[in-house]
Parts: structure tokens; C-alpha cells; sequence
């Protein structure tokens, strides 16, 4: 006989899923109601509310896409890109990358801007582009690179794309809850993210937000939108204003109890103190890493304070201390990705996991694991370093 499945206690410092609060596991566990319920109804209503205030917007068409962050990408291009549209995307790491695949799969003619690996978004490249082509579309990038800790300038962005008549299309996966985000403010478009970074939920959802420019795209389509499941026309049918909602997909009911939990806790928190803790803890951590001899990838002006991103030293398995971590500590960090693959540690600060006990307990943990292998640093030095600025 199988037996019930009991996962063992981790303390989640990788690129994501991050640590889930207790107070968000909890709302999970409250009893399943019906989707159509009024109570559940009034949650949604909620729901929006507080999505909007974590986007900092007044967009009426802001709600969670029942799927994880991919879904909430692909609902922004499969509704907004219509075969023949020029969309210029911007990859400086992985996710820029599926951005591009998405447009092309929906028959747009994707202009791709590259960036080293490691470095933000040029911004004069992406000027050069609007130059070059006519009647671009959209201007889509990614605000938080994970997959190398870069941080981009969403907002010059979204003002190059405005000042080109284009609409802007951001990933928000990893930068929502954990860095500053203005989507009214900076004039974003259409914009995606995922619960389980920085809103510290268990992943599986993706909200999105869409603004009253992208709404006009979308009805002013020539082409029906080719994904009956993310057609934004249909899911406002149950997503939408007023009390009359009608079946569109069975919603996941437990999984928003959680994520209403976390945008709670936010509210609570306050969007700018929760920016504050991810930037102070970073520091901390930093800190830590510095006096340990290690070095980070990217540049004090494009870090991301919620990932972390650091060189291996020369002659130490990177493999090996990732798994001693998680072995022995119940640690997870995470490996590079792509052309970083074997050369940094990508270590994550996000929502509930961005806090002073973690990097202490993952700081001892990297000194032991490095001393094991010969790495040669003074002992207590990280430990030492990040308690002058967290504790
Ligand atoms: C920047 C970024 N975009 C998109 C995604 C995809 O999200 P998901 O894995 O929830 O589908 C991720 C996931 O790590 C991400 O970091």
C-alpha cells in the first residue's frame, strides 16, 4: 500500500517556491466551498481589491488566472497578440525567452533585443528598435529576471513603449511584493505574476492586470483569441464586475483562500515595508557573503534584493554544496540556469523567507559547506558581518 505523502520541513531559499507562511497554509485548509457561493463571491470581490492594491492600480480587469505564472504570461499575449503584430521583447535571461516563444506561437512577429546575461535591459537598445520599426504592438520584457537576479527599469520602459504608441506587457513573476511596482504610475499595460515568490503562497496562480488600453486591444481584435480557457472576453464573465457571475471554470477554491491570506498579510505589512524588509535583508545577506570572500554577479544598481545571485569560487563543486545544504540543513538554494549553469548560486529572499533567521541559518550553512571543501575563510566572519545590520 502507498502511504500518505509527508514532505520533509525545507526552508526555501531558491528562485521559487519560497517559504509559505503559516497563516496562508492555514487559510488553505479552511472547508471548500462552492465556487458560486455568495460568500466565495464576496471573497473574489476581495480578491480584487487586493490585487489592485499589490499592482497599485485602479484596473477594473485585475484578477488571478487559475494556473501559475506561464498561464498568466500566456493569457497576456494570446489575448493581446494577433498574427502579424510586431511585439519587440527583451531577454536578458531566461523568461525573456518564453515571452519571445509566445508571440511567435500566436503569429506575431517577435523584434528580439538581447542582453548579457547578468545585465538589465538596455534601454537604448530597445529606443533603436522602436526607431527601426513601425507600428510595433507591444514592448514586452521582464521586470525581475530570476533566473539572474537583474532588475530592470519597467518604468523608463513602459514610458519608451507609451511615447511609441505601444502597449507594454511585464512579467512581474518574481518582482510583485518584493520590489517597488507601480503599474499605474509607470503606465503598464498588461502585467503577470506568480504567488509563490514574493506573496509567499504555494505556486499554482497567476494574477494579472490589464489596463483599459489593453482592454481596447482586446476587444478591438480582428481574430477570435485562439485559448478558450484564458480568453479574457469569457473569464470576466465569472471574474467580472456585479453580482451575477456565471461558470467559466471550476475556480480553485483553497488555493485563493491562500492567496487572499497573503495579499492580507501584505496589506498589513504595507507594500512600501515589505519592499523595505526584502532591500534591508538583502544587505544583511550581503553583507554575510562578502565577509565569507564570495562575490555577487550583478551590479549594486540591477540587484535584486529577493535573489541573490553568487559566483561560485573557483575549485568548489557547486553541486555538492547545494545538495550538503539541503541535506543537512534542510536548506534549498538554487543552481544557475542556462549560460550560468555550474558558475552562481541563486539564493532567494522572498515574502515570509526574507527574514534575519534564514540568512543567519543559511550563512553558517555556507561556511561549513565551503570549509568542507577546502574553501579557505575566516570561520563566524558571515555570521558576524550580517548580525551588525539585521539583527
Ligand atoms: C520571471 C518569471 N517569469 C515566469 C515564470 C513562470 O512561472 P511559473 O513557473 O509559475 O509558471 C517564472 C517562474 O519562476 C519566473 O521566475
Amino acid at each position: 500500500m502507498i502511504q500518505s505523502f509527508y514532505p520533509p520541513q525545507r526552508v526555501l531559499m531558491g528562485p521559487g517556491p519560497s517559504d509559505v507562511s503559516p497563516r496562508v497554509l492555514a487559510a488553505m485548509a479552511r472547508p471548500t466551498i462552492g465556487h458560486l457561493d455568495p460568500e466565495f463571491v464576496r471573497m473574489m470581490d476581495e480578491m480584487k481589491e487586493l490585487l489592485q492594491f499589490a499592482f497599485n492600480t485602479r484596473n477594473p480587469l485585475t484578477m488571478p488566472v487559475s494556473a501559475p505564472g506561464s498561464a498568466g504570461m500566456e493569457a497576456c499575449f494570446v489575448n493581446l497578440i494577433e498574427p502579424g503584430d510586431k511585439v519587440i521583447v527583451c531577454q536578458n535571461g531566461v523568461f525573456g525567452g518564453r515571452m519571445k516563444e509566445n508571440v511567435v506561437r500566436f503569429g506575431g512577429e517577435a523584434i528580439l533585443i538581447e542582453d548579457d546575461w547578468g545585465q538589465p535591459v538596455d534601454l537604448a537598445k530597445v529606443a533603436q528598435a522602436f526607431a527601426e520599426h513601425d507600428n510595433v504592438k507591444a514592448l514586452a520584457f521582464v521586470h525581475a529576471e530570476t533566473s539572474t537576479g537583474v532588475r530592470s527599469d519597467a518604468q523608463a520602459l513602459c514610458a519608451l513603449a507609451q511615447q511609441h504608441g505601444a502597449l507594454s506587457i511585464v512579467d512581474a513573476v518574481t518582482s510583485l511584493g518584493g520590489i517597488e511596482l507601480d503599474v499605474d504610475g509607470w503606465g503598464i499595460d498588461a502585467i503577470y505574476s506568480g504567488t509563490q515568490k514574493c506573496l509567499s503562497c504555494p505556486p499554482g496562480i497567476s494574477p494579472v492586470s490589464f489596463s483599459e488600453r489593453a482592454v481596447a486591444a482586446v476587444k478591438a481584435r480582428k481574430s477570435v483569441v485562439p485559448s478558450w480557457f484564458l480568453d479574457k472576453n469569457l473569464v470576466m464573465g465569472y471574474w467580472g464586475a456585479g453580482s451575477k457571475r456565471a461558470y467559466h471554470h471550476t475556480a480553485p477554491v483553497n488555493s485563493l483562500y491562500a492567496l487572499h491570506e497573503a495579499l492580507v498579510v501584505l496589506q498589513e505589512e504595507g507594500l512600501e515595508a515589505a519592499w523595505a524588509r526584502h532591500q534591508a535583508n538583502h544587505l544583511g545577506l550581503r553583507a554575510g557573503l562578502e565577509a565569507m570572500g564570495l562575490k555577487l554577479l550583478v551590479e549594486e544598481a540591477y540587484r535584486l534584493p529577493q535573489l541573490n545571485t553568487v559566483r561560485v569560487p573557483e575549485g568548489i563543486d557547486e553541486a555538492a554544496v547545494r545538495s550538503r545544504l539541503l541535506e543537512r540543513n534542510g536548506i534549498e538554494i538554487g543552481a544557475g540556469l542556462g549560460s550560468l549553469a555550474g558558475k552562481v548560486w541563486r539564493i532567494g529572499l522572498m515574502g515570509h523567507a526574507s527574514n534575519t533567521r534564514n540568512i543567519l541559518h543559511c550563512l553558517g550553512a555556507l561556511e561549513s559547506a565551503l570549509t568542507a571543501q577546502g574553501h579557505d575563510l575566516e570561520r563566524g566572519a558571515g555570521v558576524a558581518a550580517a548580525s551588525t545590520l539585521i539583527e
